[in-house]
């Protein structure tokens, strides 16, 4: 997704917006651009593909002003090119955008008839030349708010100017944008990561505000154009540094790293003193829940749909589960007595924003359980439930859905105990065997060589399935899900009993089928079921934790994963889906923490 980087400064600002951009290439781009003032004048350098790109072209030609803007693309008006790459400017003013403008093409007929003559397929380059024209009559703020009335979607900007050349502009309406105090400098960013080598006095915009900044101060203004005062927040430091070390790539340091993410979840929420799991200021009465709805996006909605199991499992409250895209338009009847919660790794999901904010201006409770505290997502919750893993920078979500499941797991622990619906000794039992979960992570996590056996068996494949049933049917969708962002291979998850009823029609001598069966209440229905697969030719692989009493004859791989509670198995099933996912991409030579055509954080509709 696009990301947005601006600095004033006395010096030079060009290598640090460079550095920046470069720290928002973990969101997935196609092109990136910068904008400065030199001599007076809007100097704008972009090109196609990586920032590295950018700074080989700064090199030849350097840019080298006191305040500039930067940004990095992710189409979506008008194909990828240098054309289409941000910013887009004018002999007067140059602007980056994150969102999308969604009338465009009137705005666009209107300026054309004025004598406009536009140069890329961009929704972006309505707010130049609208702001340009709006500048020959009214001062700065007017003139920017009269563009942004103008302007119907969403957006984050920044933005510069031949003659207010001291100064940037931010302005926000659904994308996110933070704002950053330096010393004798200051930044505007689409998120703090992206600033935190800069500084960790954060501000972040609000719907509606803008800000003005110099290098010496800051001013902010809301949408009736008041100007107003906002909190500054320090940022915490990160206790995970959000560097490679000795692995090859994000993604198997982010796998491998998952022991340790499990740790430190189950010490920041569980009390071992008391045995007993805190939620700190948990300001909901879980005594007065009737109904949770669990909603998210991608993984973090498969961390939903497992948690609906164990949530119906442990409590007698109903649980629906929605993808975020699909609840925001659901004509939903909202109750008090119901609990929303919100699972994004991000915390800038689109779509789960909007899905939160739906339920914010229908007085919904709400909560949120996310990876990045300083979100838009969590600070519009009731209730933020962090999940502690740490920068996630692959753009496959692996040790977010480890720690996305665990806190939901707690959580129903927790509001099955206070409901009195879990007897003491049991709620005591579970802690203990969740206190182990980090041990049992790491002894999954040798199956690594195996793994990369039998991931070579991937390589000649069409597509794959994985099959399972109860608490499994979510990881099968899980691995799905991660062998087609990874690996580009068609690959379906199902639940294993539905394959009756149309995918086993795809089944065919060769193709790969992983089958997810634990020894719990479903094992020997699954194992029928992959019995159906292999007398039609399917390639199976079982993950089980009891494959020893297993009539394994025509089973082509065998993976054991240590045996724990049913309640737990979850998170040790998805670490061989996660590592087979890897290593097909590995082979294929493919980019591992960037996959095609995605983004890690996605703030677009
Ligand atoms: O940041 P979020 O958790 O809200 O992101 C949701 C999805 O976009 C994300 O989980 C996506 O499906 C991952 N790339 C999957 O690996």
């Amino acid at each position: 997704m696009c990301g947005i980087i601006g600095i004033v400064s006395n010096k030079s600002v060009t290598s640090n917006i460079i550095q920046s951009l470069k720290k928002l290439e973990y969101r997935g781009y196609d092109s990136a651009g910068i904008a400065t003032i030199v001599n007076g004048d809007i100097d704008e350098k972009k090109c196609t593909g990586r920032v590295d790109n950018l700074e080989k072209i700064l090199f030849k030609s350097p840019s080298n002003g006191p305040l500039g803007i930067g940004h990095v693309r992710w189409a979506t008006h008008g194909v990828p090119s240098q054309v289409n790459a941000h910013p887009h400017s004018s002999e007067e003013v140059s602007v980056v955008h994150n969102g999308i403008i969604e009338n465009s093409n009137e705005l666009k007929k209107d300026l054309e008839n004025k004598g406009y003559k536009f140069k890329s397929q961009t929704d972006t380059e309505v707010i130049t030349f609208t702001l340009t024209d709006l500048l020959r009559k009214y001062d700065l703020i007017d003139a920017i708010n009269k563009t942004l009335k103008k302007l119907n979607g969403s957006f984050a900007l920044g933005i510069i100017f031949k003659k207010y050349n001291n100064v940037i502009v931010g302005a926000r309406r659904g994308s996110p944008l933070a704002v950053g105090y330096g010393h004798e400098e200051n930044y505007l960013g689409s998120d703090s990561y992206a600033l935190k080598s800069m500084t960790n006095k954060i501000t972040y915009l609000d719907d509606g505000d803008i800000c003005i900044l110099s290098n010496s101060k800051i001013e902010f203004y809301n949408s009736k154009n008041k100007k107003i005062n906002k909190e500054i927040l320090t940022l915490s430091d990160d206790k995970h540094n959000a560097e490679k070390g000795d692995y090859k790539d994000f993604m198997s340091k982010e796998i491998n790293e998952q022991d340790m993410t499990a740790k430190t979840c189950i010490n920041e929420y569980v009390d071992h003193l008391r045995q007993d799991i805190n939620l700190y200021n948990f300001s909901i009465k879980p005594e007065e829940i009737e109904k949770i709805f669990l909603i998210g996006c991608g993984t973090a909605y498969h961390s939903c749909v497992i948690a609906k199991y164990w949530l119906e499992e442990l409590t007698s409250i109903s649980i629906e589960v929605d993808i975020a895209s699909e609840f925001r338009y659901r004509k939903l009847k909202f109750n008090k007595k119901s609990l929303y919660i919100f699972v994004s790794q991000s915390g800038e999901t689109a779509d789960t924003f909007a899905a939160l904010d739906l339920c914010k201006k229908n007085n919904a409770k709400t909560c949120s359980i996310v990876n990045m505290v300083e979100s838009s997502i969590a600070r519009a919750s009731d209730f933020v439930l962090p999940i502690h893993a740490g920068p996630e920078i692959g753009v496959a979500s692996t040790k977010a859905f480890i720690g996305q499941m665990l806190v939901l797991y707690i959580l129903a622990i927790k509001i099955s105990e206070v409901r009195k619906e879990i007897s003491k000794s049991d709620y005591s039992k579970k802690i203990t065997e969740l206190k182990k979960l980090p041990d049992l992570i790491s002894r999954t996590l040798k199956c690594q060589d195996k793994i990369q056996i039998i991931a070579k068996d991937f390589l000649e494949s069409k597509g794959a399935m994985f099959l399972g049933r109860g608490l499994s049917f979510p990881i099968a969708l899980e691995g799905a899900l991660k062998l087609k962002e990874l690996s580009y291979l068609h690959a379906e998850g199902y639940p294993a009993g539905e394959m009756k009823h149309g995918p086993l029609a795809l089944i065919e001598e060769g193709l790969p089928v992983v089958i997810l069966a634990p020894k719990d209440r479903y094992f020997e229905k699954t194992i029928s079921n992959m019995q159906e697969v292999i007398a039609r030719g399917g390639k199976v692989l079982l993950i089980s934790n009891e494959t020893n009493n297993v009539i394994s004859e025509n089973v082509r791989f065998t993976l054991e994963i240590p045996k724990t509670e049913d309640c737990l198995t979850p998170f040790l099933m998805t670490i061989p889906l996660q590592l087979l996912a890897y290593h097909v991409a590995s082979l294929k030579n493919y980019d591992i923490d960037k996959p095609r055509n995605l983004a890690k954080s996605v703030t677009v509709e």
